[in-house]
Formats: structure tokens, sequence, C-alpha cells
């Protein structure tokens, strides 16, 4: 079970909040090579609705709401982040938020042309009946995409670093609630909402060291934090960092986890 003080829907403390929300931002910038075909695989351009679910601060959302010409709903359980999604789409006249739980969407049945998620299924409770509720919502004929979900039993990490998988991987989100193996559940849990299912890989490119350190610069409050709040000391964090950049300066780290998708397709009758 996850400590009572995270959120039940972002499933963060309040002190992590606003890192979280400036990672999401950042995340959002970073993953946009691999959402942003799908996408355009899915028909986000010509669609004349589309759903968001689990659109946390609406970066995924703004870039679904810059592509369509139609409209966009973005839907998500945390009042605070959709506070912060109203300022991100405040200028897509198009885009629309509402709070609401995946599990239990307020919507009537054959609602959207395309239904869509990003990382919201390893943080949900009952991934399956997510998937099946966007299913429901979504027209016949239409689609439901999950664009990124990873899994870290595919992680690759080097040189070796013991500290990676507890405190930034793997058993680290298993500890805040979420299925850090979720990327190979996806083809079960799109068939068993009925749906025609296509899964792949979106990110098969392997980041270079300089990427790597750009997105570990970017996040570094967030890196500390966690080995401070583990206990570790200043003297063992300052030895982690120094190797962790001395590989990445060499150009010899590399890192790689896959990110899995899944197309589904609902049938017309
Ligand atoms: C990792 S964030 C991703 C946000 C956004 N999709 C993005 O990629 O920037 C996961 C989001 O799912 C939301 N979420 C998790 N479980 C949910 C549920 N049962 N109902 C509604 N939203 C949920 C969280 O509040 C959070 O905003």
């Amino acid at each position: 079970m996850p400590p009572s003080k995270y959120d039940k829907y972002h499933k963060r403390s309040p002190e992590e909040l606003h890192d979280f929300i400036k990672k999401l931002a950042f995340q959002a910038l970073e993953t946009a090579e691999e959402r942003l075909p799908l996408y355009l695989e899915v028909g986000v351009k010509n669609a004349k609705n589309i759903l968001d679910v689990g659109c946390g601060a609406g970066f995924v959302s703004r870039d679904l709401a810059n592509l369509t010409k139609g409209y966009v709903l973005g839907v998500d359980g945390s009042q605070h982040l959709l506070q912060v999604a109203q300022q991100t789409l405040k200028n897509n006249k198009h885009a629309m938020i509402l709070q609401a739980d995946a599990h239990h969407l307020p919507i009537k049945n054959n609602s959207f042309e395309i239904v869509t998620c990003n990382l919201l299924l390893m943080w949900a409770d009952n991934p399956q009946k997510v998937v099946s509720e966007m299913a429901r919502v979504t027209k016949p004929g239409g689609r439901v995409l999950a664009s990124l979900e990873p899994d870290y039993g595919g992680k690759i990490h080097y040189p070796e670093n013991s500290y990676v998988d507890p405190l930034f991987a793997g058993e680290a989100i298993r500890k805040k609630g979420g299925d850090p193996h979720i990327g190979r559940k996806l083809r079960a849990l799109f068939t068993h909402a009925g749906l025609t299912t296509k899964i792949g890989i979106g990110n098969n490119r392997i980041w270079t060291c300089q990427e790597d350190k750009n997105y570990y610069s970017h996040s570094r409050d967030f890196y500390i934090k966690v080995m401070r709040d583990a206990g570790l000391s200043q003297k063992h964090i300052d030895q982690w960092e120094y190797e962790y950049l001395r590989s990445l300066d060499e150009g010899t780290q590399l890192n790689f986890f896959p990110q899995f998708y899944a197309i589904g397709n609902k049938p017309k009758t």
C-alpha cells in the first residue's frame, strides 16, 4: 500500500506537487516525438471530438488540441492538477476540462471519436475498468489510444547503479502505488475491453548522453530530494552524482526502457 499522504489520483504528496507539475511539462516536451505520430495514426487531425483521460496539468491535451480541428475534453480526478490544466489550455478555445474518476466516466456510451490516455494506466487502481470505460464512451468505428505506458522490466541502465531501481524506477513506482510493468499488460487490457488491438513500442530511439544529461539537469532537484528522503548522506549523494555525471560526460552511459502504446479499434456494430 502506498503511504496515505499521497493523493488518491496523482499519487504524490502536497510537497511533491510543484516538482511533479514541472516534470509533467518537461516530459510532454521530451515525449512529443513518440506521441505525435500516434496522434496522427489514430486520426486526431480530422476527429470531431477527443477525450483525454487522466489529462493531469493539460500538457498532453494541449498537443491534441493544437493538432485537431475538433474539440478536446480533458478529464482528471485531481482538482489541483485541473486548475493547472485550465491555465495550460487557456489559449485553446476548443479544449475543455472536467473533474471525474476514470473508472466511472460521467459520459454517455458511444460519444467520442477518439479516446486517449497518456501515462494513466500505470497509476490507475483498476486499469481494466479504465480501459473498458474508455471503450464504452468511444463511438463504434472510433479509436482508443494509450500513448505511453512504460515497462520497467525492460529497463537498461549502464553502468550498473544500485540506486536507480529502488529510488527512481521500478521499485520506486511500485512503492508509490503504480504498476511498473503495465506496458506488457496493454494487449490483454485492450482485448478484454472488446477492442481490436495493435501494440507497439513508441520509443525505439536511444537518447544521447547529452539528452540524458539535459534531463538530469532539469530534474536534479527531484533526484537529490529522493536520495535525501531515502536517508542517504550528503557524501553518498555527492559520490552518486559524481559517478552518474562522469559516465554521461565520458559518453559511456546508456539508458533505455520501453514505452508501450496500444491502439484499439472499436467495432462498428
Ligand atoms: C502521470 S500523470 C499523467 C498526466 C498527463 N496524461 C500527462 O501525460 O501529462 C497521471 C494522471 O492520471 C490522473 N489519474 C490517475 N488515476 C486517475 C483516475 N482514477 N481518474 C482520473 N484521473 C486519474 C492523475 O491525477 C494524473 O493527473
